[in-house]
């Protein structure tokens, strides 16, 4: 048995002991539902609402009218006058039994469009919330994990909705049996009350069992999703091959999900046996009321229809009070997934905004400083980058060269206030970055991450989003904007072996889309880039997908059309940057060199024996 399917015994003994804590917080969400299913369609929820409440009534008043055709039928047979409206009871009767299927009809309508605004708000609200959370939250596992799992779970809400809706209307349905039962005998309700309190307590003690469990059962779920999805992904379908992994993550899925339904039968054999004792004790009580209804009629105390009356609802109460325990089974498993949700919405963004954002300057002036910054990740001890100092000037391009994991995409990070220093400041123009307005300061960078995006669109998508208003644009402008854009970042020459060239739709999710290679998407995300009009343009390693040859290439081209405006060049190779004006080598979260190649090459420091090292095995 592996170490996790061990785990989870423990875990099989809290369930039985049922946290009454836990088992409320079940229901501590709905509240929540109903506000989202509000603003999906309020006018809908209250005309479902009102729709449940008719449909309730409709059993308990077939009954009534029931009950006086057939007094009249038995009154007719013992020669005794009948009702001059008893036809009329009859036409009733249909019609009662016609709206009443109608109002399942249109039920099901009301909550399937609830279901799906729902679905809808609630995706937007996810991508909203989403939105306004900082850089480092999604680079925190447990967060990316709460958001996953928020977002596989906004849709199909379908059988939620429609559950809610059905525990009103079986509750509403019940009270009415009850309400008819009273009217003809007090004594004959309480009498079922009791019989009731049994069977009450066992269906809800085994359904917030079922619910603690499932919710105990969630990290063991989310680990038999992931292997699901191991097992069969376009991802990891080389290394599984290459690996012979299959069996390996099969065997684990299968003896986890065994586990999961293991504890599960457990619980339901459990739930099967008591439930049939305590069935039989309703049951009991149930016929004892039966056979007092039936003594009664039979010594003429109630009439024919009465009886039917009285034996219908008892046996409706009885079906509608056993609808309410599974549909509340149901709601709690689909309420489950709304802790997710609110954990999710209790994410709150880490990086202030400022109370009077200023709006970055339309010319810079000063540059960039960075002063005595420290920086660690979140939740990790080691500074990446300790008491750095940094200034790039207007018009200036510089290069920040260094070995893997010296801190040059953190610098980058921080450079564009996708995180905040933990010691020291950064300036733009004398000014705190932290005081300017984030979307304002965005609009000043052109930044092409080592980790950059392949957005599933068209080439001419995929270009336009680097400014985001030539997106929707239909103007010829847009056009020529967009292939200038291409040609200088050498995505014409991919573009044009497109067979819909700029039409093409790129990757591999929709039909018909053309995957790149890593150096070819490297240039339609350049582009992307170059389209943008930044006052400062970053390029981080462009190394990972590009040969040495055009990686050159691409740096030579990038420094000649920045020329004049700020750049930064980013390369664990040193033998590509010597077009900028100043090379920085980092080191250690420090600045160890600078200057430009030759004065570096002179210095024979760790710049130039990195230089010669890396030149050698190009020779
Ligand atoms: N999101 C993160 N959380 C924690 N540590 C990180 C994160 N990103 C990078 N690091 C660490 O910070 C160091 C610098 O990373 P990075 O700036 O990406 O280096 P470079 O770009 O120079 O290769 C590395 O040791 C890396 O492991
Ligand atoms: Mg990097």
């Amino acid at each position: 048995m592996s170490e996790t399917a061990q785990d989870l015994d423990p875990l099989l003994a809290t369930t039985f002991r049922g946290q009454w804590k836990e088992r409320v917080r079940a229901l501590s969400h709905l509240p929540t539902i109903f506000k989202i299913i509000w603003e999906a369609g309020a006018m809908f929820l209250v005309f479902g609402f009102l729709l449940r409440l008719v449909a309730a009534t409709m059993p308990v008043a077939l009954l009534g009218v029931t009950k006086v055709i057939i007094d009249n039928v038995a009154a007719r047979h013992a020669a005794r006058p009948v009702s001059p409206a008893f036809w009329w009871y009859v036409g009733l009767e249909v019609a009662l039994a016609a709206i009443s299927a109608l109002l399942g009809r249109w039920n099901w309508y009301v909550d399937t469009v609830l279901a799906d605004r729902f679905s809808r708000n609630l995706s937007v609200r996810i991508m909203n919330h989403a939105s306004r959370l900082d850089l480092a939250q999604y680079e925190d596992a447990a967060f990316y994990d709460k958001l996953e799992r928020a977002r596989l779970q906004a849709t199909d809400r379908v059988p939620m909705i429609a559950a809610l809706g059905q525990i009103i209307q079986q509750a509403v349905t019940a009270i009415s049996f009850c309400v008819g039962i009273f009217w003809y005998s007090p004594l004959l309700l309480i009498v079922l009350t009791l019989c009731l309190i049994p069977a009450f307590a066992g269906e809800s003690h085994y359904a917030f069992l079922g619910y603690s469990l499932a919710s105990r059962q969630t990290s063991v779920r989310r680990k038999v999703d992931y292997l699901r999805i191991l097992g069969a992904s376009k991802e990891s379908a080389k290394e599984l091959k290459l690996f012979s992994l299959s069996d390996f993550f099969t065997s684990q899925f299968r003896e986890l999900s065994d586990h999961l339904f293991e504890q599960n039968r457990s619980l339901w054999r459990r739930r099967v046996v008591t439930g049939a004792a305590l069935s039989l004790v309703t049951t009991a009580g149930y016929y004892s009321a039966y056979i007092y209804v039936v003594y009664r009629a039979i010594h003429g105390d109630i009439s024919v229809g009465t009886l039917t009356f009285l034996s219908g609802s008892i046996a409706g109460a009885s079906s509608s009070l056993q609808g309410i325990f599974s549909t509340f089974s149901n709601i709690a498993d689909q309420t489950l997934f709304l802790s997710d949700l609110t954990k999710f919405f209790e994410v709150k963004p880490v990086l202030k905004i400022a109370e009077r954002p200023r709006r970055a300057p339309l010319v810079i002036r000063d540059g960039f400083r960075f002063e005595q910054v420290t920086f660690r990740y979140p939740g990790s001890e080691r500074p990446v980058l300790q008491d750095f100092d940094f200034h790039i000037a207007p018009g200036e391009r510089v290069a920040l060269v260094g070995e893997n994991g010296q801190g040059k995409t953190t610098i980058i990070k921080l450079l564009t206030r996708l995180y905040d220093p933990t010691y020291g400041r950064i300036l733009l123009d004398g000014v705190d970055l932290k005081e300017y307005d984030p979307e304002s300061l965005f609009s000043v960078f052109s930044v092409l991450f080592q980790d950059f995006m392949r957005y599933d669109m068209e080439a001419e998508g995929n270009i336009a989003v680097g400014h985001i208003s030539l997106a929707n644009d239909e103007n010829a402008n847009r056009e020529a904007l967009l292939h200038s854009a291409a040609d200088r970042s050498g995505a014409s020459a991919v573009i044009e072996r497109l067979p819909l060239k700029m039409k093409q739709m790129l990757g591999r999710r929709f039909e018909g889309g053309i995957d790149l290679s890593g150096g070819e998407w490297q240039k339609i995300a350049l582009a992307r880039a170059y389209l943008r009009e930044a006052q400062i343009y970053v390029l981080d390693e462009p190394t990972a997908a590009l040969d040495a040859r055009s990686e050159f290439e691409v740096f030579e081209r990038f420094a000649e059309l920045t020329k004049g405006k700020m750049a930064v060049l980013i390369s664990h190779r040193f033998s590509t940057v010597k077009m900028v004006d100043r090379i920085m080598v980092l080191k250690d979260g420090r600045i160890v060199e600078q200057g430009n190649h030759e004065e570096l090459l002179a210095l024979d420091g760790l710049y130039a024996s990195l230089f010669e090292l890396q030149a050698a095995s190009y020779r």
